[in-house]
């Protein structure tokens, strides 16, 4: 045995002197004396393969302390010498793992989680203590080890977001100590292995976002200590699994969103699981009636059903569940027709706690009860697009007031909207667009000061845009479109310096531009098209540098095409057709691109690009020197001409240059 020991000892010498290391053996010799080095060893193997440490923590693992006082390193009571937990998260470290890692035999806990570690999964199948695996948030990209199953006494097991690939390996039902397994967020393909179900201590399984397929195992319903179920956004296809009714002491959390599960539920899911808390099937093909005995589920918070074919009517059982906050029911082939079958609602009044109600994108007709004034304040969201409403917006509705968002969007409510709406005070978004609502926009939209979004499009409002809308300082979208609003635009529009989006279309609106709404900087989207607008476009669009879209068609705009508009280098959609524009068509940026402006119907255009097929300018003989003379582009006006715009050009004449000359 002594004969041995000296070529040991050379070994990992050696083993030392490979490593590019401030350390020094003799140093850490003289500090320390009864612990164990193996384990020092592996520490400095596992360094070594670190190709980049940003934090420079591992700077700090040198031989001025004894590797236990490592940062993220601690030791053994009993065992001197001897790592049990090791902890370096969110350090940015990366490179792979050294397989010398595997020779922590008394290693406990490991987590590396939140770094770039890459490459394959280390071997740790001697670590039979390992009872915390973390290796979480990396860029692991190999398959998971099936000798991971020998960390016999592994509890916590976290490989979600790397990018994993190959099967859920068989072995990993024989940790029978397993309590957290995460997977989620993947590349790991096949199916759900029936055999977890040996692992009767998981309680808390996810599974998300990686490509599995195939049914969800029944077996699954033995697992008696399951809390937490996650198996959304992955290709499972099948039924509900019944096997999970089993879970009845135990399921808090079911999440099945985003696969191809399909069929109808089983009618007594809310008996047979009482304690679930949060439940997702939002985002398959499951059909039927929503179980009335979901409402039994009396500690219920959310019930996400989103984007299913579910039929019927909403269960007015639903007004038991007292903690509910979220009740998600949009995009199904819900009905309500009659009073009986709109009780719901007012049952759903009830429910003290609920913050959001999305319903829309269903079949819910006729007009909205009055009881819809009699939610809590509690509701935040409520969501009535895309049904069959109509008649009036119940004035109860005013009652609302923490109301953040409300869509009623594509529906058949008519009447006017009244004082109800300026109540609303919290309101940020307010969507009205595609119904038949009419008369006047009230002056107490004003009171919205919070609004982001606000769409009143495609309905008969009437009479001015009021002025106090012009106080909602925080719209980034706001559409007036396809109604029969009439009146000049205000020039307080540029007030509102953080609109995104603006649309006035198919109104009956009156005089120029604003010139200030060049002031709107973040304007991406501007569409005043068919109204009666007169003038010149502004120049002051220069400013508009994330404008995209520009459509001013079909009003009866005069003047030239400012030249500026081609240095907007985001633009790419122009439609100025159906005007009264003279005068030369700019060949610069978008103008060099006929598929991207329309200039159609304005008698006065000439030049442009080629393709534009445009009349050819005429020209007028050099005045002044030897400088040509450009007449009648109203940039001359803001001093920001473009420099390609006067380059070696002819200048021009428009055909009634008269008029422009007399202008300028
Ligand atoms: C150190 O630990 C290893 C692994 O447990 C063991 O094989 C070795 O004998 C120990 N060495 C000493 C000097 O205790
Ligand atoms: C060694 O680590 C200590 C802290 O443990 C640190 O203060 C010292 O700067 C490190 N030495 C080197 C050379 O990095
Ligand atoms: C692990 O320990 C064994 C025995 O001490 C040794 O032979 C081997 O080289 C070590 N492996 C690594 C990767 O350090
Ligand atoms: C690993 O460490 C991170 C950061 O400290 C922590 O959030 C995470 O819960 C730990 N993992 C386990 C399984 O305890
Ligand atoms: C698992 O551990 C046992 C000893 O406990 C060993 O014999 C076996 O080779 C290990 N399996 C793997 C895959 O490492
Ligand atoms: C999964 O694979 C796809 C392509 O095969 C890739 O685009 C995606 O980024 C991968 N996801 C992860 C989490 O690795
Ligand atoms: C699961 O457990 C059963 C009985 O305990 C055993 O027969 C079977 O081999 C185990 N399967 C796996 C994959 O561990
Ligand atoms: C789901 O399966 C279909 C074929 O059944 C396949 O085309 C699709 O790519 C899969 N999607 C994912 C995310 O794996
Ligand atoms: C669920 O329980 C029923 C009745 O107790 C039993 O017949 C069935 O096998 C169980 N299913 C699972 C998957 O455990
Ligand atoms: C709803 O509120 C109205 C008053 O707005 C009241 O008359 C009615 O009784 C309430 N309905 C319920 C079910 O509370
Ligand atoms: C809303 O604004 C109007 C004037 O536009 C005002 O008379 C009314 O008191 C305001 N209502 C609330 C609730 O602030
Ligand atoms: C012209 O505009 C069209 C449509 O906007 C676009 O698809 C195309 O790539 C553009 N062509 C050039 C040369 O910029």
């Amino acid at each position: 045995m002594s004969s041995n020991q000296p070529a040991k000892l050379t070994m990992k010498t050696m083993f030392l002197s490979l490593l590019v290391l401030s350390y020094s053996v003799a140093s850490f010799h003289c500090s320390t004396v009864p612990e164990n080095t193996t384990d020092m060893f592996s520490l400095l193997g596992f360094k070594q393969a670190i190709t980049s440490d940003p934090t420079g923590i591992l700077g700090y693992w040198n031989s001025s302390t004894t590797f236990c006082q490592w940062e993220g390193i601690t030791c053994s009571r009993t065992h001197p010498g001897r790592v049990v937990a090791l902890h370096l998260t969110g350090l940015r470290l990366s490179g792979q793992i050294s397989s010398s890692l595997g020779n922590l035999t008394f290693l406990k806990e490991l987590n590396l989680s939140s770094n770039s570690f890459s490459g394959q999964l280390p071997p740790l199948n001697h670590l039979h203590k390992l009872q915390i695996l973390d290796l979480g948030r990396n860029l692991f990209h190999d398959t998971i080890p099936d000798a991971l199953a020998n960390c016999s006494n592994l509890q916590t097991l976290y490989l979600h977001h790397n990018s994993l690939v190959g099967k859920i390996p068989a072995t990993l039902g024989l940790l029978s100590n397993l309590k957290d397994l995460w997977l989620s967020y993947n590349n790991l393909t096949g199916t759900i292995p029936s055999y977890f179900s040996n692992s009767s201590n998981i309680q808390r399984l996810s599974l998300t976002d990686n490509q599995l397929e195939g049914s969800i195992p029944d077996q699954l319903g033995k697992l008696s200590r399951m809390q937490r179920l996650a198996l959304g956004a992955n290709n499972l296809t099948g039924r509900f699994p019944q096997g999970l009714l089993n879970l009845s002491k135990s399921l808090q959390v079911l999440g099945l969103e985003m696969n191809k599960l399909g069929s109808t539920l089983p009618p007594n899911i809310g008996d047979d699981l009482p304690y679930l808390q949060r439940i997702f099937l939002n985002r398959n093909i499951f059909q039927g009636n929503i179980p009335a005995s979901l409402g039994n589920v009396s500690g219920l918070e959310r019930l996400d059903l989103e984007n299913n074919k579910f039929t019927g009517q909403i269960p007015t059982s639903f007004g038991k569940l007292k903690t509910l906050y979220e009740l998600n029911l949009e995009r199904n082939n819900l009905e309500a027709t009659d009073a009986q079958s709109w009780e719901f609602l007012n049952a759903l009044t009830n429910c003290s706690g609920l913050e959001v109600l999305a319903l829309d994108g269903n079949q819910l007709q006729g007009a909205l009860p009055h009881s819809i004034g009699n939610f809590t304040s509690s509701l935040q969201m409520l969501l009535l697009g895309e049904n069959e409403l109509s008649g009036i917006v119940p004035p109860s509705v005013g009652n609302l007031q923490s109301l953040i968002q409300l869509t009623l969007e594509h529906n058949n409510l008519s009447g006017k909207i009244v004082e109800w709406i300026g109540k609303l005070t919290n309101l940020q978004q307010l969507v009205l667009e595609m119904n038949k609502f009419t008369g006047p926009i009230p002056p107490s939209i004003g009171n919205l000061t919070h609004l982001t979004i606000l769409s009143v499009a495609f309905n008969e409002f009437e009479g001015p845009i009021p002025s106090t809308l012009w106080n909602l300082e925080q719209l980034t979208l706001l559409h007036l479109s396809n109604n029969n609003f009439q009146g000049p635009i205000s020039p307080d529009v540029s007030h509102l310096k953080q609109l995104v989006d603006l649309g006035l279309s198919s109104n009956k609106l009156t005089g120029e531009i604003p010139n200030v709404l060049g002031q709107c900087s973040n304007l991406v989207s501007i569409e005043m098209d068919q109204n009666f607008l007169i003038g010149d476009i502004p120049v002051t669009f220069s400013n508009l540098k994330s404008l995209n879209t520009l459509n001013l068609s079909h009003n009866n705009l005069s003047g030239t095409i400012p030249i500026v508009l081609a240095d907007l280098l985001l633009l790419s959609k122009l439609d100025l057709s159906y005007n009264h524009l003279q005068g030369e068509i700019p060949k610069s940026g978008l103008f060099g691109n006929a598929t991207s402006i329309y200039l159609d119907g304005n008698f006065g255009l000439c030049g442009g690009a080629m393709d534009l097929r445009m009349p050819l300018c005429p020209t007028i003989p050099q005045r002044k020197g030897n400088k040509s003379t450009r007449i009648g582009h109203s940039s001359s006006a803001s001093g920001s001409i473009s420099s390609i715009g006067l380059k070696g050009t002819i200048g021009y004449i428009a055909p009634d240059a008269n008029a422009i000359l007399k202008s300028v």
